[in-house]
């Protein structure tokens, strides 16, 4: 059984890769810990305790963890996910509580209960991962992989022209992870649009399940669907941390990825956030990467067609 932690800035397709996450017979959801991103730490929170209680499967312990970035103030995706983060139809009413530890702290205690074994799954900014590297880097070199949601990949950047939102909120925090030496994978923005997103037919299939918490995967993201169709008239949600938590699950779903060398920008204000990324073809750079150890495998392409069939089929279990 692999034993995982998520770290979440749980808006509403962060809510969709909790739910796979707790209901996958695979994994053992060590920890879920929040951190402030498309909401302030405390919305994420209820969210994140909202998701556990309406998946009715694993009841991991919640640890509140990062209120504000490293460095600068926050910035949140309300007008994506919606005020409360998850669509603003009154679906948030947790009995459950958070633990009182934080959250840094108890990622570090399960690390260090589990040497070599603890594969974590950052589905927002990362700044607890950075907090717990500063604090104690010798037990965080003891993660097995890391997973993480973040950076626009081999795209354009969807906060700014060059920035993706996870690590345009704390990019000091993503360089801090990236420069860590832990084995990571980067799924970025990129290959979670266009038929990685849920379509209409999708959702009509998880809201006809019967299964309260596929039709909850849906109705959560209704201030996403609102805003595709405002923007591009496309009745879909693209499911970012979903698509993230699928690569951990289904490891067969990725197509292609290629070793890089990922730079990120914390200095020029026009970039800050942008993660370059530096898959060692590039001509003007002789030695590949410019003497640089490449620090992450970044995905290029998924299978899209079964990523959702796994999905859905995972959502209506
Ligand atoms: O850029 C997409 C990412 O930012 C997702 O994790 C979404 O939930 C937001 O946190
Ligand atoms: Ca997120």
């Amino acid at each position: 059984m692999r034993k995982i932690i998520i770290d979440t800035d749980t808006g509403s397709d962060d809510a969709v890769a909790l739910m796979m996450a707790l209901k996958s017979t695979d994994l053992q959801v060590e920890a879920i810990t929040t951190v402030c991103g498309n909401v302030p730490v405390e919305l994420a929170t209820k969210n994140a305790l909202m998701t556990i209680e309406v998946s009715n499967r694993q009841k991991p312990p919640l640890y509140v963890g990062a209120d504000r970035p490293l460095m600068r103030e926050l910035v949140t995706a309300v007008n994506v996910h919606g005020e409360d983060g998850m669509g603003d139809c009154n679906l948030i009413h947790p009995t459950f509580y958070p633990e009182d530890k934080h959250a840094v702290d108890a990622i570090l205690d399960i690390i260090e209960r589990n040497p070599g074994e603890i594969e974590i799954l950052t589905i927002g900014p990362v700044t607890n991962i950075a907090l717990a590297i500063l604090k104690a880097p010798e037990t965080m070199k003891m993660v097995k992989h890391i997973y993480t949601m973040g950076t626009s990949g081999f795209g354009p950047g969807n906060t700014t022209p060059v920035a993706e939102f996870n690590v345009y909120v704390d990019a000091e925090a993503y360089k801090i992870m990236l420069n860590s030496g832990i084995p990571t994978t980067i799924i970025g923005f990129d290959v979670c649009l266009g038929e990685a997103a849920l379509n209409k037919d999708d959702m009509d299939v998880l809201l006809s399940s019967g299964k309260k918490e596929a039709a909850f995967s849906v109705h959560c993201n209704r201030s996403l669907l609102e805003f595709n169709l405002q923007r591009s008239n496309e009745h879909i949600v693209d499911l970012p941390d979903a698509v993230a938590m699928g690569v951990l699950l289904w490891n067969d779903i990725v197509l292609e990825d290629k070793l890089c060398y990922c730079y990120v920008c914390t200095t020029e204000e026009a970039a800050y956030g942008q993660v370059i990324v530096n898959d060692g073809s590039k001509l003007a750079i002789s030695d590949g990467y410019a003497g640089h150890a490449p620090n992450a495998t970044v995905c290029k392409t998924i299978d899209n067609q079964l990523f959702k069939k796994r999905l859905i089929e995972l959502l209506v279990s």
